[in-house]
Formats: structure tokens, C-alpha cells, sequence
């Protein structure tokens, strides 16, 4: 993927071809990609009958965080379809580039997932976002400065995350919020001016993954879901410090609720 001339589909391919022999499952109907605070999902939507390290299929780096473990597991739903649970992210702020950060994603749609479930953990712009919160993602602005497609790719990213799924997961959660998710670079967390900046074209979440993952999606052709667990409010929303082991606890006190969740949503797909 680092080489300029390689083809990232060709090896988005190649990576579903080895998840097909490694776990016998020809095609997966779902993919979900679980952010810091969800990883629990995994167990409560079917059983996890394959765990691959990411590290064996072509075009998977090695995980840089503690919170996210590298391994697509293959799960099987009771309703006998196949999901394939990526819990190896790459950020963009890991500087591999952006085919690296959307891999996971075209290596899904690759397998045969025409659903894309993204979620993470993100900070709040809202005061009343206690942490803990989930929200579901209704647009975003991508302030990377980066695209996933290369070249006169033009595609329209209306209604990017489905409005269909959105009422499927309200339906479930009913007057579960939805916000506007900003993805800006990190690894820093935002000043309390960008915040502010955010806030004011627009945005109610702000995150480091997601919106670049979305694009890849779109352009494959899938259906997407986008859910961000407000983990603490951002900077200058909140007073206090931000610290990495507060995002990681919210995220533990929270999982087993939003899990919950995210199991029932595939149920319904
Ligand atoms: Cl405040 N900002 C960003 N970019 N990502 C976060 C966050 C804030 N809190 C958790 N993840």
C-alpha cells in the first residue's frame, strides 16, 4: 500500500480472498469497525467464530494503541448472516497515509459487506453530553486535508450516513441524539479556539477517525452507519484537562450499554 504504483483495490482483494480461506466464510454481509468504548460489541451480536491478527492479511499495519486490539473477527449472526468485526484500526494521525487509514473499510466491501458500521470515541461539543453518551453521526466536515480517493474521483456524499439506518437505530434507542462529527488530524487533542471553530461551521462531535473511512464506503458502494460514543467533552467545552485515560474509562463504563445497542441494530439489518 506504500508504494505509489500498487493498486489499493487489487490488495483490498487480496485481503478478502485471505479471510475467506482463513475462516471458511465465503461472503460477510456486515462489516463494523469498533472505536475506543466498543469493543465489546463483538460478543453480543453472534458468535465469534474466526479471530484473525490483522497482521495476516495483506495490507493490515501493525495497531499503534493500547484499547485497539488488531484483530477482524468473523462473527456469525443468529439471523445466518456473516459479520466481519475489524478491530484494527489505522489512524490517519499514524502518518501511513490515507490507503492504509481506509483499508479495513475496502477490504470489507471486498468480502461482500454491503453495510459499514464506523463507530469511536470522540469528545462533545454539547454540554448536556455527559460522558458516556452515544450519538449518532448524521454528516461530517473532514479537516484532514486528505481524500481516500485519488485522482478525478468526483461522488456525492449526500445522506453519507444513512438516513434509513439512523431511523433503525433511533427506532432502538429512542431520543438517542445525532450530531455533526468533525475529523481533524490529532494526534493532539483540539485547542479550545478549534473547538470553538468547529462548533461554529457546524460540527457537534470531534474526532481523529471516521469521515476519511466514510468516504471509502460511500465509494464502495455501501450503506453506512456511524455512531460516536462521547467519551468527554472537548476542549474549553470541558475545564478540565483532557487525558487519554479519561477517553479509555468512559469508554469501559460505557461499553456494555452501547454494545447493547449496536448488537440490537445488527439484528435488525
Ligand atoms: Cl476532545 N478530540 C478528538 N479529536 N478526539 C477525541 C476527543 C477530542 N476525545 C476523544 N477523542
Amino acid at each position: 500500500l506504500d508504494d505509489p504504483n500498487a493498486d489499493p483495490f487489487a490488495i483490498a482483494a487480496e485481503a478478502a480472498a485471505r479471510i475467506a480461506e482463513l475462516t471458511g466464510v465465503e461472503r460477510h454481509d456486515i462489516a463494523l469497525t469498533l472505536g475506543s468504548g466498543w469493543g465489546r460489541a463483538a460478543e453480543l451480536i453472534g458468535e465469534t467464530t474466526h479471530t484473525i491478527p490483522a497482521t495476516e492479511v495483506p495490507g493490515f499495519s501493525k495497531p499503534a494503541l493500547e484499547g485497539h486490539v488488531g484483530t477482524l473477527r468473523s462473527v456469525a449472526l443468529p439471523n445466518g448472516k456473516h459479520a466481519l468485526v475489524i478491530g484494527a484500526r489505522t489512524h490517519y494521525y499514524e502518518g501511513h497515509g490515507v490507503r492504509r487509514v481506509v483499508h479495513s473499510v475496502r477490504t470489507a466491501a471486498a468480502t461482500g459487506a454491503t453495510t459499514m458500521i464506523l463507530t469511536n470515541g470522540a469528545g462533545g461539543i454539547k454540554q448536556h453530553w455527559t460522558p458516556g453518551t452515544p450519538v449518532l453521526i448524521s454528516d461530517h466536515i473532514n479537516m484532514t486535508g486528505d481524500s481516500p480517493l485519488e485522482g478525478a474521483t468526483f461522488i456525492d456524499l449526500t445522506d453519507l450516513y444513512s438516513r434509513r439506518l439512523r431511523n433503525l437505530a433511533r427506532s432502538l434507542s429512542p431520543g438517542i441524539d445525532e450530531g455533526v462529527y468533525v475529523q481533524f488530524r490529532g494526534p493532539h487533542y483540539e485547542t479550545p479556539a478549534e473547538v470553538q471553530m468547529a462548533k461554529t461551521i457546524g460540527g457537534h462531535i470531534v474526532g481523529m477517525s471516521t469521515a476519511l473511512e466514510a468516504i471509502a464506503a460511500r465509494q464502495a458502494g455501501m450503506e453506512i452507519l456511524g455512531m460516536s460514543l462521547i467519551t468527554n467533552l472537548a476542549a474549553g467545552i470541558q475545564l478540565t484537562p483532557l487525558s487519554h485515560e479519561e477517553v479509555i474509562e468512559a469508554g469501559r463504563a460505557a461499553e456494555p450499554v452501547i454494545s447493547k445497542l449496536l448488537a440490537d441494530i445488527v439484528a435488525e439489518l
